[in-house]
């Protein structure tokens, strides 16, 4: 039986790239998607690659708890141990939204989601393990307003609103390794590149080039994913916080604060509607 890996938003960017590598290198992909149709495509696709791949889109809208819900129950049903969870998929809105849910909806979908589907998953993850969030050096510019999340603001800022979810993702990793810690499984997060993606606006994907020569193509973009999922020598790394070319780097002094970290934690449980904050 091959090795399974569990990714979310491979229909498009880095998790496209990443979830076709982690086919090639002979893992079992299921592919948590909101757009079954396109995941189905990319299914198709890599399948001309990599002939008898074992690759299954699952419906997921990480926007929606019971959409998250319902993915986990599958995947929990379908499927043995989990070798590697990888909390790919991501957005950037430039107007504010709330979720289904209630709450601003870059932390739904780059926060909440994610770190519900974790929890339904953790228990779940085989030894060893690897569980890995796609942040993004973006969280350096960010801060966490835990009551600001479910109101109206009467400014909508869209890089600090990434930015805060993009923080709450290395926040998340970090109480996440400080759970897992004694365990086989291991907890990292990372930053891209910059990379010329649908993520990224339009306009800001035509003149990226000229204002920042190292943005890089998806193929490069899914690289630190790639080596955290796949690399012996970061085996037995956790709870750290990685740049594009493969470093470990401090993160945000703010993503360090273990109270804040609790504090998102305990939050972030109440919110998704697990009834207790696990440890
Ligand atoms: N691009 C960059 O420069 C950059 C830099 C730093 C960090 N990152 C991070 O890298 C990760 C991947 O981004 P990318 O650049 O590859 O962007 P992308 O090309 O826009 O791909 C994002 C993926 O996430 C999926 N997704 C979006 N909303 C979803 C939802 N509600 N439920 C499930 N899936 C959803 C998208 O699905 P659809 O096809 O349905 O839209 C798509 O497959 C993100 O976490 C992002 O924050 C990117």
């Amino acid at each position: 039986m091959p090795d399974l890996a569990v990714i979310t938003g491979t229909t498009h960017g880095i998790g496209r790239v990443t979830a076709r590598e982690l086919a090639g290198a002979g893992y079992a992909v299921v592919m948590l998607c909101r757009d079954l149709l396109a995941a189905h495509e990319v299914r198709d696709e890599i399948l001309q690659k990599i002939p008898g791949a074992s690759i299954d889109p699952i419906t997921c809208d990480l926007a929606s708890f019971a959409s998250v819900r319902a993915a986990a129950a599958i995947v929990r049903e379908r499927y043995g141990p989990i070798r590697l969870l990888i909390n790919n998929a991501g957005i950037t809105t430039m107007k504010h939204r709330l979720s289904v849910d209630g709450f601003e909806l870059n932390f739904a979908i780059n926060h909440l989601g994610p770190f519900l589907l974790t929890e339904l998953l953790r228990e779940r993850m085989a030894a060893p393990g690897r569980i890995i969030n796609v942040a993004s050096r973006v969280h350096l510019r960010g801060g966490l307003d835990l009551a600001g999340v479910r109101s109206v603001p009467r400014r909508f800022n869209s890089l600090a609103m990434y930015a805060q979810s993009k923080l709450a993702n290395v926040l998340h990793t970090f109480a996440l390794a400080r759970r897992l810690a004694g365990t086989a499984v291991t907890a990292n997060c990372l930053h891209p590149g910059v990379v010329a993606s649908n993520l990224l606006p339009r306009w800001l994907r035509l003149i990226k080039p000229l204002i920042s020569p190292q943005t890089f193509d998806v193929e490069r973009g899914a690289e630190t994913t790639l080596f955290l999922a796949l690399d012996t020598s970061v085996a037995r790394e956790s709870g750290k916080y990685f740049d594009e070319f493969h470093m470990v780097r401090p993160a945000l002094a703010t993503a360090e604060d273990v109270a804040l970290q609790e504090a998102l934690w305990e939050a972030s449980t109440r919110w998704v509607g697990l009834s207790a904050p696990s440890c």
